[in-house]
């Protein structure tokens, strides 16, 4: 099967996109990317990516010409190259090439990779539902910017699975922030649906904005505020939101069940309203692009 990746401004064999010991995305990860999972074909919520993407890039100051449609272009012709059914795609752009001084180079040509990858995930998880381990929050303070500066996520996530678990969840000032690679939600009995306010604590996942409008949509009571380890080991029900796993139910949280270890009802209803907001955009990219 074709695998075909771009970078910088060249479609290439996978194999043969290589960037150099000197970028800086390497040297001292000053560089930013994004995700953008792809289901059944389609890929989703593609707009408030590339924005993201934009965003990124404004704030760590990577001088770029970003041009969203020729973005778009770019993702649609890959998944079209590399036939992908599901998966996601990976951008990253990082500050180029140059001497490795700390200080911006006077001068640069940002470094731009876009890949895709076909991802299988066992469908069981979302029967079963995971566990969680909570461990304490070590990141930087500004976890609002998508950069690939993520050993800290990388370190947290080991963890969990060395601890049998599914996901970390990081506790900052006694409060759990996020996953080390996906947004946190739990639900209170009172059916109040809580995740952290998106402020520079938390990456304002895309998926946790797609899942607030839907829930804001069909008259769920959504508060987003911190809640601590206590709340989140009484909550009715948990989950967690990515843009490769979607909703994922959380049924154990260090040693407590939650839910009585199995997916909940609300949280089976929140899956059930993303997934066909999924089905519903189907296409939408295509047809912005006249290519459906
Ligand atoms: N990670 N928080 C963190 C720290 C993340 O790394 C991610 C996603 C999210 C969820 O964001 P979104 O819904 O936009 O995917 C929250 C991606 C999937 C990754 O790095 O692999």
């Amino acid at each position: 099967m074709n695998n075909i990746t771009y970078i910088n401004n060249k479609f290439v064999k996978h194999s043969k996109a290589k960037i150099s010991v000197e970028d800086r995305g390497f040297l001292f990860a000053d560089s930013i990317y994004e995700l953008i999972g792809i289901f059944n074909k389609e890929i989703i919520d593609t707009d408030q990516h590339l924005n993201r993407l934009d965003s990124s890039l404004k704030k760590v100051k990577i001088k770029y010409r970003f041009n969203k449609e020729k973005f778009k272009k770019i993702i649609t012709k890959l998944i079209k190259l590399n036939n992908i059914f599901n998966g996601y795609i990976y951008i990253q752009i990082t500050r180029g090439v140059s001497e490795r001084k700390h200080e911006f180079p006077k001068k640069y040509k940002p470094t731009t990779i876009i890949f895709t990858k076909h991802l299988n995930i066992d469908k069981k998880i979302y029967e079963k539902g995971v566990k969680i381990i909570t461990i304490p929050d070590l990141r930087w303070l500004r976890r609002d910017i998508k950069t690939t500066s993520l050993l800290a996520n990388v370190l947290s996530k080991q963890l969990a699975i060395e601890k049998n678990a599914f996901e970390s969840w990081l506790i900052d000032n006694g409060n759990i922030t996020e996953g080390s690679a996906s947004n946190a939600w739990i639900i209170k009995s009172s059916n109040t649906i809580i995740t952290h306010p998106a402020n520079n604590k938390i990456l304002k996942g895309v998926t946790r904005d797609t899942v607030i409008k839907i829930l804001k949509k069909n008259n769920f009571n959504i508060k987003e505020r911190p809640f601590n380890l206590i709340e989140a080991k009484n909550a009715k029900e948990a989950f967690l939101t990515s843009s490769t796993l979607s909703v994922l139910p959380v049924v154990k949280i260090d040693n407590y069940n939650v839910s009585n270890g199995k997916p909940g009802d609300i949280t089976k209803k929140i899956m059930y309203l993303y997934n066909n907001y999924i089905v519903k955009n189907k296409n939408s990219l295509a047809k912005e692009l006249k290519i459906a």
